[in-house]
């Protein structure tokens, strides 16, 4: 409780140009039987234009069904939620989404499953290179032609993620999305998703487990409580970018905040 009280100032609570904003935001799933879960206690969160949010919390906590949320995949049961001012009815095209698990089509190619959300309405969009630039860029190109079945996990999970970005989203939502990855491809992701949010002014809303994962890569760190999930910390991160994933572990920042998530995660019963 203390250590809570001690982490709660906001990293950016006033913001004035939140490309996504979420005021009392809460859910709860109604069960047919049994009883209901409670899964979100009322959520405030500004995330403003261009920033990197790293949400950290115990499982089972609600992360997953704020970023469903978000993605207007799920709706709200009690507050409001808005992208760029609008209120969330469904899905938009300005959001990708990468999930825990990759959900590729299994009768589709690696090269079509990421244009797949390019073709809307029997017209395609035209996007030049990127969709092969992108299949480069998680190391795919040898495999472009081949199908799901065809690839590991870690390499179905990066096929996602092209799909993802395939429509140069504004805003990305990843719900976990390197955890399936070996601990060196996860790191080149990282770098690469740190490269791909500096040159492409993208909102990104990163769920990991990894605390060091949401450090490296966050501008900001949430913390979140067991369920009903509540945001119990904003930590703003403030080292310097470009950053490497060698310098990070030796920067003072980066230990105090390390120390500070865990200790609130642990105060939770969750440790990474
Ligand atoms: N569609 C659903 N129907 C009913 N309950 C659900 C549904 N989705 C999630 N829940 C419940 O809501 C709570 C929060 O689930 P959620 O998936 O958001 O957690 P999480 O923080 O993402 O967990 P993890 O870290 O394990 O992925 C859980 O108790 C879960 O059982
Ligand atoms: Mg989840």
């Amino acid at each position: 409780m203390t250590l809570a009280l001690r982490a709660v100032p906001s990293a950016s609570a006033a913001t004035q140009n939140a490309v996504i904003r979420a005021q009392g935001l809460s859910k709860t799933y109604t069960a047919k039987s049994g009883p209901h879960v409670h899964a979100l206690d009322p959520i405030d969160l500004d995330i403003n234009d261009g920033e990197f949010v790293s949400v950290v919390g115990p499982s089972g906590c609600g992360k997953s069904t704020l970023l469903r949320l978000i993605a207007g995949l799920d709706p709200q049961t009690g507050g409001t939620l808005a992208l760029g001012g609008r209120a969330v009815e469904g899905p938009s095209n300005e959001v990708g989404v990468v999930f825990q698990a990759a959900n590729l089509l299994p009768w589709l190619t690696v090269r079509e499953n990421v244009r797949l959300p390019l073709r809307v309405g029997g017209r395609e969009w035209k996007v030049g290179n990127r969709v092969d630039d992108l299949i480069a860029m998680t190391g795919l190109s040898d495999f472009a032609e081949r199908y799901p079945y065809e690839l590991s996990g870690g390499m179905q999970q990066r096929a996602g993620i092209c799909r993802a970005l395939a429509r140069d989203p504004k805003i990305l939502l990843m719900d976990e999305p390197f955890g399936a990855l070996d601990a060196l491809t996860r790191e080149r992701m990282n770098l690469e998703l740190q490269r791909i949010w500096q040159t492409n002014a993208k909102t990104i809303l990163l769920i990991t487990h990894s605390i060091s994962e949401a450090i490296f890569l966050g501008s900001r760190v949430i913390v979140m409580s067991a369920r009903p999930g509540r945001i119990i910390a904003d930590l703003p991160v403030d080292i310097p970018r470009p950053r490497s994933l060698d310098a990070i572990l030796a920067h003072p920042s980066y230990q105090s905040l390390s120390r500070q998530i865990r200790a609130l995660l642990n105060a939770q019963g969750e440790v990474e």
